[in-house]
């Protein structure tokens, strides 16, 4: 019954994802910071979660909040020293709980050392640390960059009179894992990592690794037909990706009891178990892009549909649960750093439905086969900012997106409008609410982004005094993932009722125990019909009791419920 592969202890384990500029600031400079982080880790051990992932905190510039690398043995100015951070991983492992970094390797920092030194002539020994393309063979093929105003993965470099290529900004220029000294120092530097007693890394689009470099012309029918005419596909589609991938779990990976998660950009359900078969030992985990992505109107910059189709959702999260039914594991999330808040996304943030909409969505992530990337403020059921001028937004998407808007002459209140329930990072970004004082109590100085006016009602102060609070609900709903691990972890997993467009029906089981999950999509509530089964004890409930008639149950806005079968 349940999934044959090995247990272990990163299947069982509930991630709690950190933002770390925007969850609390020590020094009163408007950023969040490790003393800062450190200072609230008794808050996030009382959440009953084992890990947490940190977006990254090495040496940045910031063009892209850390994802663009200078130093990655230093940790950022803004957010402390490496003092800093010896105390927080000391006093995360005081109380057991493990740190996963983000490992950015794809790119680094046009800041970066390696780069200063590569594009100083086309002899310099770093010069094969990137991708180069000399002008004198014309222009380079077409490659997508994104965070840029022109859509150009290709920038010129007048000093060597040549283009690097940057599938993000220009300030992110992609490293060349063809070069096996490139490859060695990188493996040094995570062995210096785990050296320190880090627990794991989440590998930021680590399928774009490797590329074809010989950078050929690729046709649209080609992309049309080979890549599902996504250039994510392929970009991500290199030769050479998982000897890297191998060579990296020999080198690295296979020495440390650690966790790794592959960001799965670019993959699909064809091609993720490559990356975690345990057999071919590569990788642990992947996070896959198709839930987060439905639901968007095609044509625009992350416009939500607000009609957006429950059955389609259901069979995305069935049919990525099938991928890894019986070898390898997956991963569940809803929200992260790109991605809106969940509850503005797939529930509903007026006053009157958002906690009922929040526990709904916690249900879901916490009752998935799959390790949960529980986003943080999401326990608290913060919402989308949803800023009326893009002076507000820091995020360089968004404000690359707006450019290309404005330089075409479209329609910039529209674009501005369409981010504040879809999917503008920043959402996602704001600063966490800790109380109802000051800047919600993250910050005495100026939030480097500004913090959302319901931090009156929606805080972790007033929400740890209330037993029925969101806040409350979530680390109820950790610990019962916990408890009954066997079922609501390892169960099988099988999708009810899929064409019910309201309610989204399943049940999970073990040899013993055997449970239906239901959630209410809706704010008209919605109905199931429970043929046979027959209901008997509730593990949870986020309103009242189940209301059955006959056969049927008749669920209120958002509730979520689950209950064991006799
Ligand atoms: C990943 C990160 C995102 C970043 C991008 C480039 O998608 O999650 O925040 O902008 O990679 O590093
Ligand atoms: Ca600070």
């Amino acid at each position: 019954m349940e999934n044959k592969t090995e247990r272990k202890w990163w299947k069982e384990a509930v991630v709690y994802q950190i933002y770390p500029r925007s969850f609390k600031d020590s020094n009163g400079d408007g950023i969040g910071d490790l003393k800062g982080l450190t200072s609230k880790l008794d808050y996030v051990k009382s959440l009953g979660i084992d890990i947490v992932w940190l977006n990254p905190i090495y040496g940045s510039p910031n063009a892209d909040n850390g994802y663009d690398i200078s130093d990655y043995d230093d940790i950022m100015k803004e957010f402390g020293t490496m003092a800093d951070f010896d105390v927080m991983l000391a006093e995360m492992h005081k109380r057991g709980l493990k740190l996963v970094m983000d490992l950015v390797v794809n790119h680094c920092s046009d800041e970066h050392e390696w780069f200063k030194l590569a594009r100083s002539s086309r002899t310099n020994p770093y010069r094969d640390y990137f991708h180069w393309w000399p002008a004198e063979k014309g222009k380079p093929p077409f490659r997508p960059g994104n965070f840029e105003v022109d859509g150009s993965g290709w920038r010129f470099d007048s000093l060597t009179n040549s283009y690097y290529l940057h599938y993000f900004s220009y300030k992110q220029p992609d490293l060349n894992w063809e070069n096996p000294k490139l490859r060695q120092e990188i493996y040094a530097m995570m062995n210096r990592w785990f050296k320190k007693g880090v627990d794991g890394f989440r590998m930021d689009v680590i399928p774009f690794i490797a590329k074809d470099t010989s950078f050929p012309v690729i046709t649209q029918k080609d992309l049309d037909e080979k890549y599902e005419g996504r250039w994510d596909v392929y970009q991500a589609s290199g030769p050479g990706l998982h000897n890297y991938l191998q060579e990296m779990n020999k080198e690295v990976l296979s020495k440390y009891d650690i966790m790794t998660l592959a960001e799965g950009a670019g993959t699909t359900k064809a091609t993720a178990m490559n990356f975690v078969d345990p057999d071919r030992k590569e990788l642990d985990m992947a996070y896959h892009f198709d839930g987060v992505s439905l639901g968007y109107v095609p044509g625009y910059f992350k416009k939500m549909d607000p009609n957006w189709s429950l059955t389609a959702f259901k069979k995305i999260y069935s049919d990525w649960d099938s991928v890894f039914a019986n070898k390898g594991w997956g991963t569940i999330y809803l929200g992260n750093h790109d991605q809106p808040r969940m509850l503005t996304r797939w529930g509903n943030d007026a006053p009157e439905y958002r906690e009922a909409a929040s526990k709904m969505l916690t249900t879901f992530l916490l009752s998935m086969r799959g390790t949960p990337y529980y986003y943080f403020g999401d326990e608290l059921g913060m919402t989308n900012i949803k800023f009326d001028k893009i002076e507000d937004y820091r995020d360089i998407e968004t404000i690359a997106e707006y450019g290309k808007v404005k330089n075409a002459g479209g329609d910039l209140k529209g674009f501005i409008d369409n981010q504040k329930n879809g999917g503008a990072r920043d959402n996602g970004r704001t600063p966490f609410q800790w109380d109802a004082g000051m800047n919600g109590g993250f910050s005495t100085g100026i939030p480097w982004l500004k913090v959302n006016d319901n931090k009156n009602d929606i805080n972790a102060e007033a929400e740890e005094k209330n037993p029925n609070s969101v806040l409350s609900y979530f680390k109820k709903m950790v610990k019962l993932r916990k408890d009954q691990k066997d079922v609501l972890v390892y169960g099988k997993y099988t999708l009810l009722d899929k064409d019910n467009p309201d309610v989204y029906a399943y049940t999970r089981e073990d040899g013993n125990k055997k449970v239906l999950v239901l959630l209410s999509f809706r704010k008209t509530g919605g109905s199931f019909n429970v043929g046979k089964m027959q209901l008997g004890e509730e593990w949870i409930n986020n309103l009242q009791p189940l209301k059955v008639n006959g056969n049927t149950v008749t669920l209120q806005p958002y509730q979520a419920c689950i209950v064991q079968l006799k």
